[in-house]
């Protein structure tokens, strides 16, 4: 199957410094493969990579070295390009026009006709919730309302692949759900979507495979159950009743010990623990066990292990001139 996305070895260095210009290596040798209708969740910190490559996938910008392929056809492939959506990190319109206006004009732009131009917008500004605002000028919208024009705009061309820049910034908790759904619907129907995140709990319900980026460099990419199915480090256990002596007992072996409400404790085991015996000392001693779980790495918790081996602050600062910093 031809894949929707393709990077190879891509590589970006940016010329830094206004007297004597120094490569800065902002992307050092991604390659990826994202199949068609995957929802994939780019994900890395800030300054990772992840605005710098999607600006290489829509020939923003252009890379050092690497090769980067939509649909099969390098990026840049004029037929292709019809069929790509993208939104980018900080959407900014000319606003003194209506949201209404402004994608009629882009619907125009891409030669959309009239009456399917009109069905269209009408139909994008209510699925991003901005059916009630669609004749206020833009200069009146707030962020998360012009991010939601952006992602209307994204959607215009009807795209088969769609390349979304932090899709969820600026949103609301109400505007992050709608987003998510509309991913989902477009999921649904067999788009091919990519999109930047710092945000984890969106990538965790929307991504079928996600990659991390930091410092320039790949750190892990796979499916999220893999990746992060996520280790199980301890117990956690809830109880109530429990006698002194008890409580003694738990505490050498408990790597935390927390008394949430009166002689009610939440215990948290380690790994090393059996669960069990602990469960059946308690019980012996007249406690009442109210849960018993355990405790997983959470995505957060692989993202953070994962920046730190990447090691973050080991990005190739400085290339060429035989000084190549790491
Ligand atoms: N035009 C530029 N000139 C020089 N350096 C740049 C340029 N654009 C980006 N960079 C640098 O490249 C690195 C990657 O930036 P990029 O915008 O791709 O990060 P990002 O992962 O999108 O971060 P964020 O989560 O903050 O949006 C950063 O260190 C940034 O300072
Ligand atoms: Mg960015």
């Amino acid at each position: 199957m031809t894949p929707a996305i393709d990077l190879q070895d891509l590589t970006k260095d940016y010329s830094v410094g206004f007297w004597r210009p120094r490569p800065y290596r902002a992307l050092d040798r991604l390659s990826l493969t994202i199949q068609p209708g995957e929802v994939f969740g780019f994900l890395g910190p800030n300054g990772a990579g992840k605005t710098t490559t999607l600006k290489l996938l829509m020939q923003l910008i252009f890379p050092t070295s690497g090769r980067a392929e939509i649909l099969g056809k390098p990026v840049g492939h004029v037929e292709t390009r019809r069929r790509i959506g993208y939104l980018p990190e900080n959407p900014y319109f000319y606003d003194y026009l209506t949201a209404e206006e402004l994608l009629t004009y882009f619907a125009q732009l891409l030669g959309v006709p009239g009456a399917e131009r009109t069905r269209r917008v009408g139909d994008l500004l209510d699925r991003v919730g901005l059916g009630r605002e669609r004749r206020f000028q833009l200069r009146k919208f707030s962020k998360g309302m012009i991010q939601r024009v952006g992602i209307a705009q994204a959607l215009l061309n009807d795209p088969e692949v769609i390349v979304l820049d932090e899709p969820m910034s600026g949103l609301d908790p109400l505007g992050r759900r709608d987003v998510r759904a509309l991913i989902l619907e477009l999921r649904e129907q067999g788009r091919t979507v990519f999109f930047s995140s710092h945000i984890l709990a969106d990538a965790e319900t929307l991504c079928s495979r996600v990659a991390v980026v930091a410092g320039g460099r790949l750190a892990a990419s796979g499916r999220l159950t893999e990746l992060a199915e996520f280790r199980i480090r301890g117990w956690e256990l809830v109880v109530v009743n429990v006698s002194p002596s008890a409580l003694e007992r738990l505490r050498p072996i408990a790597t935390r010990l927390t008394e949430i409400s009166s002689g009610r404790y939440t215990v948290e085991l380690p790994l090393a623990e059996t669960p069990e015996a602990v469960v059946t000392m308690l019980a012996g001693a007249g406690a009442s066990i109210l849960s018993l779980n355990p405790v997983r790495d959470t995505l957060e918790d692989f993202f953070v292990q994962q920046i730190a081996a990447a090691g973050a602050g080991a990005r190739a600062e400085v290339v060429g001139d035989g000084d190549a910093r790491r």
